[in-house]
């Protein structure tokens, strides 16, 4: 059987001052489509997944905005994480519930920040890795095709002479270096990660015990209390407690028996404000206007976003990011897009 996990509790730093901690980007309309990543991401799965089957992992505080949100959702498909512990131990605990409830339950899992433009294809994709999956003990992932050495990104080397629709992966790097992105590329038998899964919940559990076994012996002890009124109150004392990893590190780098579909979709991780420049629709002089009601003049390859309906009136500016969030203002040149999250630690604590 199927289910959904869509993770939904990182902070999205390098979109600030628009993604606060009490707002992070998978709650907001980055896109300006009228739905938040979060609901996009929801609306995406629910074609393969039917809707009480699938779960959101989010730290506590943003139970309320999934709420909010998602109203179709039951409380119980709100997973709350009392700490941010990364990926790993979020992973962990929601195949422990899936498990529980349904032992021979298959899972996607799946980040809420991505853009993905054809849904049928993303969904075509996906549903190989579950019958793979159904058959064969596997960890699936989905590779795209590497465009440059982008070192924020997982690469998964597969088997050239592999003729399987599912090629078997030789090795999984999470975040390499320059030099070695480099010669990734260069190799060419090189996928990007696209950071969803898919695999057994028994097969998960099972890599966690082989690959993270203090995290396996932690939360195995919550078994007892999952799915029931006491699992609220081991979370809120033990979860704290896990170490703090990703699923990249801690499980994909090591694990034998990981599988790459190639996607058919064109994706992008909504990184940075640049990858979503380059997902929008641009005027002529490739300026992208969020939320603005916008003028343009002289100007050209900026970046604008306000709050909603805003009038905005740039001249002369070009290769810039302008970002109105209320209370703050911050422009910036484009190429600098990495430094956002220095800057927002710099000036968080002066205001
Ligand atoms: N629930 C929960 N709890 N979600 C989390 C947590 C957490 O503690 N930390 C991060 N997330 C969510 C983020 O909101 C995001 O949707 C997803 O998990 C992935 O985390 P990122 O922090 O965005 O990871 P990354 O972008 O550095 O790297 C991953 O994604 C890349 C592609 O976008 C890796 O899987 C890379 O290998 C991959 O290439
Ligand atoms: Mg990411």
């Amino acid at each position: 059987d199927k289910y959904a996990v869509i993770m939904a509790g990182g902070v999205g730093s390098r979109f600030w001052p628009v993604s606060r901690t009490a707002y992070p980007k998978q709650f907001q309309d980055m896109l300006g489509t009228g739905k938040s990543l979060l609901q996009q991401t929801f609306l995406r799965l629910n074609k393969i997944v039917p809707q009480d089957h699938i779960f959101i992992l989010t730290n506590t505080d943003y139970v309320g905005l999934v709420t909010e949100q998602l109203p179709e959702v039951s409380g119980q498909q709100i997973i709350a994480e009392p700490a941010m512990r990364n990926t790993a131990p979020c992973i962990l605990l929601s195949a422990l519930k899936i498990n529980k409830e349904n032992p021979k339950a298959i899972m996607i899992v799946a980040p809420s920040d991505h853009w993905i433009e054809d849904e049928e294809a993303f969904a075509e994709d996906v549903n190989k890795a579950f019958e793979a999956c159904f058959h064969k003990d596997l960890l699936v992932t989905l590779g795209i095709t590497p465009t440059f050495p982008n070192t924020g990104y997982g690469y998964i080397k597969y088997d050239k002479d592999s003729e399987d629709h599912i090629k078997s992966v030789e090795k999984f790097t999470e975040k390499p270096d320059y030099a070695s992105a480099q010669s990734f590329l260069k190799e060419g038998n090189y996928l990007w990660n696209a950071g969803i899964f898919i695999w057994k919940t028994s097969f998960i559990i099972e890599q966690f015990q082989n690959h993270l076994p203090d995290m396996f012996n932690l939360f195995k002890q919550a078994w007892s209390t999952l799915n029931t009124t006491d699992e609220e109150a081991f979370l809120k004392g033990n979860y704290p407690n896990s170490e703090s990893i990703s699923i990249d590190y801690g499980i994909l780098e090591k694990a034998k028996r990981v599988g790459v579909i190639e996607a058919s979709f064109d994706w992008s991780d909504l990184g940075t404000w640049g990858s979503l420049h380059d997902q929008l629709d641009k005027d002529a002089h490739d300026n992208v206007s969020i939320n603005a009601r916008s003028e343009f003049i002289d100007s050209s390859n900026n970046i604008l976003r306000t709050t909603k309906g805003k009038i905005a009136i740039i001249k002369g500016l070009n290769d810039h990011i302008v970002l109105e969030n209320e209370d703050i203002l911050v422009i910036l040149p484009k190429k600098d897009e990495q430094d956002i999250k220095t800057i927002r630690n710099l000036v968080m604590g002066k205001f």
